[in-house]
């Protein structure tokens, strides 16, 4: 593999919480190149939101720490765009404003302001926004929000782009749609990428590798899945090719055999529908 763009060493975190330090993450180790596509997968609660915004910069390991570029990451910057898990635009800004926030931070001095506004107006097109333009946030959908998110996240042609859960929110059409665009624009850019979801076939049609995560508490790095399959992939095809269905059958396996959750249905609050809980305990 060529040298590491990206370094987690050793990283653990424990947050404080009133029945004394809650160990979340413990001696995550792994190297990222650059341009490559990094996919987190898990179970719900393990860490991986953690992980990432560790990499983002805004949580401090409490042991090791990463290394971008042969630096240090102790804060955020503007070479690593996040897309977040619960999409966080600026409320009192319109759609157009909030990826012009970030357009201007990344390109003020680089681009003239019609090449700033073109560009806004490029990657509000690419997720199929631009009919919404002037709309704040409060009145458009959370999956329109999370769109915007994506599209400010793209707009900043970051080094590296950390996504959290993006596609989560989205409709099927629009998702496939959206992973297709990250796809090419990746391809284009050659950034390096590390995105968390629950989704196996995203991860299988998007990863150069799969990190699957042990469950917490002291969650770390289960196994690795290195995904050899030719790109430009396309999901028709491969949805009938042997080598997606057998990586696709290693991460179920991880997930619902190595790292079998089930919640013990005595916590369900006594809110939760029957019905519902006997879903989730099968397909837990
Ligand atoms: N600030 C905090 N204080 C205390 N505990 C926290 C804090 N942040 C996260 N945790 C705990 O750390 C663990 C990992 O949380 P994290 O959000 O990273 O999980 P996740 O894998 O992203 O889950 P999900 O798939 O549901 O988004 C959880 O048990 C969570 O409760
Ligand atoms: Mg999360």
């Amino acid at each position: 593999m060529q040298k590491a763009q990206l370094q987690l060493s050793q990283v653990g975190i424990s947050f404080p919480t009133a029945k004394g330090d809650f160990v979340a993450l413990q001696n995550v180790n792994l190297d990222i190149a650059q341009g490559e596509f990094v996919s987190l997968i898990g179970h719900s609660g393990c860490g991986k939101s953690t992980v990432l915004n560790i990499v983002a910069g805004l949580l401090q390991a409490s042991t090791g720490g990463v290394i971008l570029n042969n630096k240090e990451v102790n804060e955020p910057g503007p070479e690593r765009a996040v897309v977040f898990q619960n999409h966080s635009l600026l409320p009192w800004l319109t759609v157009y404003q909030n990826v012009e926030l970030a357009v201007k931070q990344v390109f003020r001095g680089k681009k003239s302001k019609s090449e700033m506004r073109d560009w806004i107006l490029h990657n509000l097109a690419l997720v199929q926004m631009t009919h919404a333009l002037d709309k704040r946030p409060s009145e458009i959908s959370g999956g329109m929000k999370q769109r915007v998110g994506i599209a400010r996240a793209l707009a900043m042609q970051p080094q590296v782009l950390l996504m959290d859960e993006p596609f989560g929110a989205l409709d099927a059409l629009t998702r496939a749609h959206l992973q297709d665009s990250v796809m090419d624009i990746q391809a284009k850019l050659n950034n390096t990428v590390i995105m968390i979801t629950h989704d196996v076939d995203e991860a299988v049609l998007l990863s150069d590798r799969i990190v699957m995560m042990t469950n917490g508490p002291a969650a770390t790095i289960g196994e690795i899945l290195h995904i050899d399959l030719p790109r430009p992939r396309e999901r028709l095809a491969l949805s009938d090719d042997a080598r997606y269905n057998h990586y696709r059958h290693q991460v179920l396996s991880f997930l619902y055999e190595k790292q079998r959750k089930i919640e013990p249905l005595h916590t369900q609050t006594k809110a939760a529908k029957p019905a519902i809980v006997t879903v989730e305990a099968k397909s837990a």
